[in-house]
């Protein structure tokens, strides 16, 4: 398995993953007990907190804002860098930068007041990484603005945020974002949505060196209030933006309390897998898979897991190259079973994707909650980016009467689930499975009711 750490220990500190930070404070997870949806933040008010730290940290007048919303993604996972369809929604829940002209000269000084933190960079020396993780996915963006000639002036700048922090919910993209909007604020700049995101996206996979797709990035920046979005990462589009206020239901987000670290190579390692496995079909990405191609491939493939192999798991032997390999599977050894099993799950997957997306067009939350259990199974037997305590809580939430359906959301290993609730119901279901997983794993969760929100903006600032 990935490293994965329930932490209990008081002090934070900034960690390696893709979503900026694996950090918890004891307060929030030893206590077994107290259970209670958090409650969102409104922007305005983690903008004053945010303006109010800046003014006491330098005696400044914040002048400029931003803010990026997080993300849930209620289905297609580990799809988007095969070119697949993914569906996810902005959250109300939100990262906001306000920012001042700079006290040092080449400096952006940033402190952070989820992590207690403070970091900065010189802007003479962008390319030179932080040693600060956080701080990279600011550095990142800025540096994709300076190559295009929009440089920032020295800054202060102070962040607020209200997206829960090692959760798979895309903190970092939402940071990225926010900078790129206060960036353009700042110097008078505007540039178009896809060219924010390709900045952010390769902000991430510079700064936390995390081969990510394009999703995270593309609904945190494009998010639509009370939608989730239907994107086709084949061609970097929404595809379909569908309405999500029905009154029956609720977005529940259970954050396990482990951290998923997607730095430490298991999620490279399953993108590597997949372009091993197009490599093998002769196809330019499992796009281009079809349900039919994995049946024919895996007449004998059982539906239980493998046992999990170690992670990372050693090099495979090299691949015959197409051109060396007329039939180019079954492949051979041991591996055989784990690429057909990862494609398994990429194409299903996709399937599932389209499947909801009538599902959530029309209602129907029973088919929508079974996909959502079915993608849970698929990430967890075929894929293996599950975790035990995710497993608990997808269990705990299928068990009750108003769950429709859930899944784990995200990278992976570790953060949160996400289940589709009767809204009547969403404090007694909240209450049932916290409970079930305090006595299994010793801790409470953290619940939170999302709402689909807007994507990221620049604030109105009143000075
Ligand atoms: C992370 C990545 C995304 C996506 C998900 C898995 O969040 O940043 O691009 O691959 O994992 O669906």
């Amino acid at each position: 398995m990935p490293r994965r750490r329930i932490d209990g220990g008081a002090t934070q500190s900034s960690g390696r993953g893709a979503n900026v930070v694996t950090v918890f404070v004891e307060r929030q997870w030893s206590t077994v007990g107290h259970i209670m949806i958090e409650p969102p933040l409104s922007i305005e008010s983690l903008q004053a907190h945010a303006a109010s730290e800046l003014n006491q940290w330098t005696g400044s007048v914040a002048r400029w804002s931003a803010v990026a919303p997080g993300r849930v993604n209620v289905i297609g996972e580990h799809t988007d860098y095969n070119g697949g369809w993914v569906l996810p929604m902005a959250i109300d829940r939100y990262t906001v930068l306000a920012a001042a002209p700079g006290l040092q000269a080449d400096r952006i000084r940033v402190r952070s007041l989820s992590l207690g933190e403070q970091s900065a960079v010189s802007l003479s020396r962008l390319s030179d990484l932080s040693d600060d993780q956080w701080m990279r996915y600011l550095q990142g963006v800025l540096a994709e603005y300076a190559h295009r000639a929009v440089v920032c002036p020295p800054l202060d700048i102070v962040v607020a945020s209200s997206v829960p922090v090692g959760g798979g919910l895309s903190s970092s993209a939402a940071l990225e974002l926010a900078m790129a909007h206060l960036i353009e604020a700042v110097t008078e700049t505007t540039w178009s949505p896809s060219e924010r995101i390709r900045a952010a996206v390769s902000a991430e996979r510079d700064g936390a060196g995390v081969p990510c797709g394009i999703m995270d990035q593309t609904i945190v920046e494009q998010g639509e209030q009370g939608c989730v979005l239907l994107l086709d990462c084949a061609q970097d589009l929404i595809s379909s933006t569908i309405p999500c206020d029905d009154p029956q239901i609720a977005w529940l987000v259970i954050h396990s309390g482990v951290s998923h670290d997607l730095a430490d190579g298991a999620y490279a390692q399953r993108r590597a897998e997949c372009e091993r496995i197009c490599e093998a079909l002769q196809v330019g990405s499992l796009r281009d898979v079809t349900p039919e191609m994995i049946t024919t491939l895996t007449p004998a493939l059982p539906t239980e897991p493998p046992a999990p192999s170690p992670e990372p798991r050693p090099e495979p032997p090299p691949e015959p190259s197409p051109a060396q390999s007329s039939t180019p599977l079954p492949l051979p050894g041991s591996l055989d079973e784990v690429l057909l099993r990862r494609a398994r799950h990429v194409v299903t997957e996709n399937q599932r994707v389209l499947a909801a997306t009538e599902a959530l067009k029309t209602g129907n939350w029973s088919i929508l909650g079974d996909l959502l259990h079915e993608s849970h199974h698929s990430l967890r037997d075929d894929y293996q980016v599950s975790c035990e305590e995710l497993d608990i809580l997808v269990e705990l939430a299928q068990a009750q009467d108003d769950v429709f359906g859930a899944r784990m959301t995200g990278g992976g290993f570790g953060g949160c689930i996400v289940a589709l609730v009767n809204r009547e119901a969403l404090s007694s279901v909240a209450t049932s499975i916290s409970e079930g997983y305090a006595q299994q794993v010793g801790l409470s969760p953290k619940c939170y009711r999302v709402k689909p929100a807007s994507g990221a903006d620049i604030c109105a600032v009143s000075l």
